[in-house]
């Protein structure tokens, strides 16, 4: 009896000490969402993909053959194509990368039997069967419903073969090129929504000097055209200048000085910009498995360096396009981790974990809040490659959490941003300081509310309050998308470890409650 009484009170104490511990892990934030007041459009084609001619992200991610034992349609997986769809893919970048100032179209085009092996010299020297070419990527694009975004070889290429090229691709009328096309299977000519001019030219793409650079800008702009009769006006094909890679703004100071005084021979719409979260520096080296707190948090604090990076670019862009006619197009955006063990380091190999998701959405909040500017971004990679959206091993396929982040914002493609106000807070783990939450809200096309809310914080749960002025709300509905540890990830073994899962909101005299997980984001409606 005298034991039973003591486990009694022991118990209880554990009990009072477990629901104190669970209160002091509570936080709270006040939303103000100005719903009366539009901010810019929040353009889907900030939720861009980038394919790359790299280790496993086409071969074996994408295309299998048409007589692999893989179910695909046209050597293209149908796996990968349906979850794809999914995500309502606005446009890929391809070839490349590095890649693509190495690439020579017509490698990648006629019966696959005669297509040269040649060697990936950017991504560890494998050898490419350029099975995979101009057609079949057109393909791929079609199958999943997306938009083309080629990057044209400016580094080891010529203006003529990528002004060949993209005839080859746009012709409508009769030409020699138009009707070769015709002959491999496609005789409409194809829609091309970008073109990039090179790629990083500072660095890989030749290591130019920006006035180099812009002496061939200026030649492939004016020579390099989409001959698409379908593509003018609204429709018309964006041309994107190669620009930052670093904070610093030199060479984007050069580049905007440039188009401002261009005349009618030469133009972009696009300048793009290239930053990857890499906390501990190059080579990257956090493993993207087996971490703990302390390093999810210093990958967060690496991330929201984006808006510093944006803010200095702009500022510059600011100074010679008030009117923001250039786009600021981040196509090259995401996590790079140490590749994962026991694979080649030139394949650029990681696993996907709930850190890459929660890092994903600071990333595509701030690209919202830029939304008058940027307009356009590629997360990289999509398939197999750094942060990828889907993971393959042969017949097998894994959605990472990456997807499923990418799959709630579905509901921000077009939407026009709406402002919210909130204090953020702050707490530290181990020694670094970051905001408590974040949050995004934009209204769809039909006029419907979304909210999106980042609990940054690995232990505090969150009560989450919101006001909206200028919109009456009756319910509210959700997902959220958490798991047990910063560093949990999906694999082929467990698929479903971290998923969204409805989350209960309530909505009484017009004000949203809810109470979010630590480390997660929760993506809700409001339904008037
Ligand atoms: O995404 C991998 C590589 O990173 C790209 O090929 C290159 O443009 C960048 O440096």
């Amino acid at each position: 009896m005298k034991r039973g009484g003591l486990r009694l009170t022991l118990s209880t104490s554990v009990l009072l000490l477990l629901v104190s511990a669970q209160l002091l892990a509570k936080e709270s934030v006040h939303l103000t969402i100005g719903a009366s007041k539009t901010g810019a459009r929040i353009n889907r084609n900030l939720f861009g993909q980038f394919a790359e001619n790299l280790g496993h992200g086409l071969y074996e991610g994408i295309w299998v053959g048409p007589d692999s034992p893989i179910p695909n349609t046209r050597g293209i997986r149908t796996d990968v194509v349906s979850a794809l769809r999914e995500l309502k893919v606005p446009n890929v970048r391809w070839p490349g990368g590095c890649f693509a100032d190495q690439y020579h179209w017509r490698k990648g085009i006629g019966p696959a039997a005669q297509r040269p092996a040649t060697l990936n010299s950017a991504w560890g020297g494998v050898v490419d069967s350029n099975a995979f070419g101009t057609d079949e990527f057109m393909d791929f694009i079609h199958q999943i419903g997306s938009e083309a975004y080629v990057s044209a070889n400016v580094g080891s290429g010529t203006p003529q073969e990528a002004a060949e090229w993209m005839e080859y691709m746009t012709a409508a009328a009769p030409t020699a090129l138009a009707k070769e096309r015709a002959a491999n299977g496609h005789p409409e000519a194809y829609k091309v929504g970008f073109m990039g001019i090179g790629n990083e030219s500072w660095s890989c793409g030749g290591d130019m000097t920006v006035d180099y650079y812009l002496s061939q800008l200026k030649i492939y702009s004016r020579f390099v055209s989409n001959d698409n009769p379908a593509q003018t006006g609204s429709n018309q094909m964006l041309k994107i200048a190669v620009g930052p890679g670093v904070p610093e703004t030199d060479w984007t100071d050069a580049v905007m000085k440039a188009w401002k005084s261009h005349d009618w021979s030469w133009n972009f719409d696009g300048l793009s910009l290239h930053w990857y979260t890499v906390p501990n520096g190059w080579p990257p080296s956090t493993p993207s498995t087996g971490f703990g707190v302390a390093d999810y948090g210093k990958s967060l604090k690496s991330t929201l360096f984006m808006e510093e990076f944006l803010r200095k670019q702009e500022t510059v862009m600011d100074k010679y396009d008030p009117e923001k006619k250039v786009a600021l197009v981040v196509d090259e955006w995401g996590a790079w981790h140490a590749p994962l063990p026991g694979t080649n380091k030139d394949f650029l190999v990681q696993q996907n974990s709930l850190r890459d998701a929660i890092l994903g959405s600071l990333n595509l909040n701030i690209f919202a809040r830029h939304a008058d500017r940027v307009r356009m971004a590629n997360i990289a990679q999509m398939i197999n490659v750094l942060q990828a959206m889907i993971l393959t091993d042969k017949e097998k396929m894994v959605l990472t959490p990456t997807y499923y982040l990418f799959r709630m914002y579905v509901p921000f493609q077009d939407a026009t941003f709406v402002p919210v106000s909130f204090d953020a807070g702050t707490y530290t783990q181990d020694g670094v300081t970051l905001p408590r939450v974040d949050a995004i809200a934009a209204r769809d096309g039909s006029g419907k509310l979304w909210i999106e809310i980042t609990n940054l914080d690995p232990e505090k749960t969150l009560d989450v309050e919101a006001e909206s002025t200028g919109i009456l709300a009756k319910s509210a509905k959700g997902e959220t998308l958490t798991a047990p540890a910063v560093d949990s990830v999906n694999t082929f073994a467990a698929p479903s470890a971290v998923v969204p899962k409805a989350v209960s909101a309530t909505v009484k005299d017009g004000k949203l409650e809810l109470t979010v997980a630590p480390k997660s984001v929760t993506v809700i409606s409001l339904e008037q």
